[in-house]
């Protein structure tokens, strides 16, 4: 949550190229936005890069920092939007995270003039504080280090002076080298058309970066860091999509060969020690959040069906219902690989011994660092708050897990299997979408390998289609939900060749009225969608690709902002 982007460089650069960088993480959050120059220059205001724009006029620097703001303390008001200064403006602030304890620290500082609601001000009046002792910028900041508590990335510009301080402590930042400079900001894709080389911050780390040079400290101490170059296959450009979202959806029949073909390959290494762990391990636990997670319990179910036990759990839940030890492998599923919930059910396996493994998108993520082995799903960069692509390659990369212990699928047809389904039903869902525009609440239900599809579909639906919208195992329905059943209430069922269970549920809804529509590979249920498909795997990815477009085509009819939804941010580094 929150993207901060500086831009230190040897050539002049304008605001614009900034703001076109802060762009790119813009998915991490879109209340405010503003950026300074080491000049001294201020803009800020509420709402989104593209109309701030058209607002502020260009200026031309070498040095500037910026924020796209996700807000936690503080309402969104052009106040509280970054960066922020203290009294005696000696320097500019961004951050991303949350300080825990900013009203302690506040209580430590006399006489200082506040004038925002935000936990980041804290920080530019303690560091001026501590400045004003008569320490250097840098002691200040190891100060602060030593005394916040929370989760911070923060970088700070001296005004007159062309420098950039970052820090931070569980939110992410790296240092991207590019040709001009450096860029330091909360992931790769603020410079990841420019450059692949860069250098990952741990905690408690600090650097002061200039124009030509950077050093690395660690509680005081001048420390060496290692220089990663990464991959990413770049995807800005919407081409003829109005909406990453349904760019994203149509990639998925490359993204998903792209990956199968990795597995197979360059992954191939890595896919086989993971079973290994897996063989290894006395308990396997999945953790993860929000699609993700939905993700996770396909995983869950395919190794159900090899005969392995395994268990998955919402991250920001793990410390209440999961015990870990030596004999524990905890699987991390996670896109951005940055998750805060997810992280923190990390850092207590480790704690309890466990070793951890990883099913991430983004390279040298938190997650992916913190894991002794990470396969990758290798999507490209997805835009699109909800995700679709990334989903859709995590349930590959657990098939093709649980493959090593006898699933019976074929993942090579995966990619053909999408793309048919797109091809066949895009039309079709453009009209149910139209039928439904206005509906209020939609219910869909599963059983085993439709279950999750069932959450994830109505996920979408909520997040893109502000939609309420339920996801249930078809046997609980009859536990309480289907009270909420009226005629013409839209059920979505979805049955998996021979589930006849799932089927008399949805006799079930129908007998009280329900607009039931069906999704199954299996013609005798006569389906509204007939999925051309073995019941698998590819099942349950088919099917959410239908839910994904539904959820795309009556957000759009809706007029909905489907790419960036009220109040989401699609990288979560707050608990
Ligand atoms: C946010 C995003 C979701 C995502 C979830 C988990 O809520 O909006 O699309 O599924 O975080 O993110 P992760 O990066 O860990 O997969």
């Amino acid at each position: 949550m929150c993207g901060i982007v500086g831009m230190i460089s040897q050539e002049e650069f304008t605001t614009i190229e900034l703001l076109k960088a802060l762009k790119r993480l813009e998915y991490r959050g879109y209340d405010s936005v503003g950026y300074a120059t080491v000049e001294g220059i201020l803009q800020k205001d509420t709402g989104e890069i593209d109309g701030f724009l058209k607002t502020v006029p260009e200026h031309r620097t070498r040095a500037a920092i910026s924020h796209t703001r996700w807000a936690t303390h503080g309402g969104v008001t052009k106040e509280n939007a970054h960066p922020h200064a203290a009294c005696g403006n000696l320097f500019f602030i961004v951050h991303n995270g949350i300080i825990e304890n900013y009203e302690r620290l506040r209580d430590q500082l006399h006489g200082h003039n506040y004038v925002s609601e935000t936990d980041t001000e804290i920080i530019a009046h303690f560091i001026e504080e501590k400045i004003r002792n008569g320490l250097t910028v840098r002691e200040s900041i190891e100060t602060f280090i030593a005394e916040a508590k929370g989760t911070y990335a923060v970088l700070l510009l001296p005004r007159g002076e062309e420098k950039i301080y970052a820090f931070k402590k569980d939110s992410p930042l790296v240092l991207g080298i590019v040709p001009e400079g450096f860029v330091v900001s909360s992931d790769i894709y603020a410079f990841s058309d420019r450059s692949q080389k860069a250098i990952f911050f741990e905690d408690y780390e600090m650097a002061e970066v200039t124009a030509t040079d950077y050093m690395f400290f660690k509680h005081g101490m001048p420390i060496a860091k290692e220089i990663k170059e990464f991959k990413v296959t770049y995807t800005e450009i919407k081409k003829d999509f109005p909406h990453y979202m349904i760019k994203e959806i149509h990639e998925q029949p490359a993204v998903a060969e792209r990956l199968v073909t990795s597995l197979k390959t360059d992954q191939k290494h890595k896919l086989d020690r993971l079973s290994d762990l897996v063989r290894q391990a006395r308990k396997v636990v999945f953790v993860a959040a929000g699609t993700s997670y939905h993700a996770s319990l396909l995983g869950v179910h395919f190794f159900h069906e090899t005969g392995v036990e395994t268990q998955t759990i919402i991250a920001s839940e793990f410390r209440n219902y999961v015990t870990c030890d030596e004999d524990t492998l905890v699987v991390a599923i996670s896109q951005s690989g940055e998750t805060m919930d997810v992280l923190k059910a990390l850092k207590y396996a480790r704690e309890q011994g466990a070793r951890i493994a990883s099913i991430v998108n983004v390279p040298y993520s938190t997650i992916q660092r913190m894991s002794e082995l990470s396969l990758e799903i290798l999507t490209g960069q997805e835009i699109c708050v909800a995700s679709t692509k990334t989903y859709t390659n995590q349930v590959i990369a657990l098939l093709a897990l649980a493959q090593k212990f006898g699933y019976d699928v074929n993942l090579d047809t995966i990619s053909q299997r999408i793309k048919e389904c797109i091809d066949t039903h895009e039309g079709q869902v453009k009209i149910l979408a139209r039928e439904l525009r206005d509906c209020q609440d939609i219910y869909l239900i599963g059983r085993g390998l439709s279950y999750p599809v069932a959450r994830e579909s109505a996920l979408k639906l909520k997040e893109i289609a502000y939609v309420h919208a339920e996801g249930m195992m078809g046997g609980e329905l009859k536990h309480g939900t289907i009270a909420l059943i009226e005629d013409g209430t839209p059920v979505v069922c979805l049955i998996p060749d021979e589930d006849y269970e799932m089927e008399s549920n949805t006799r079930e809804v129908q007998a009280r009225g329900a607009r039931a529509i069906i999704i199954s590979n299996n013609s005798e249920f006569s389906p509204d969608f007939l999925l051309e498909t073995s019941s698998d795997g590819k099942f349950a990815i088919l099917a959410t690709v239908v839910g994904q477009m539904l959820a795309y085509y009556i957000a759009k009819e809706r007029g909905l902002p489907i790419d960036k939804p009220r109040n989401l941010a699609k990288s979560v580094t707050v608990e």
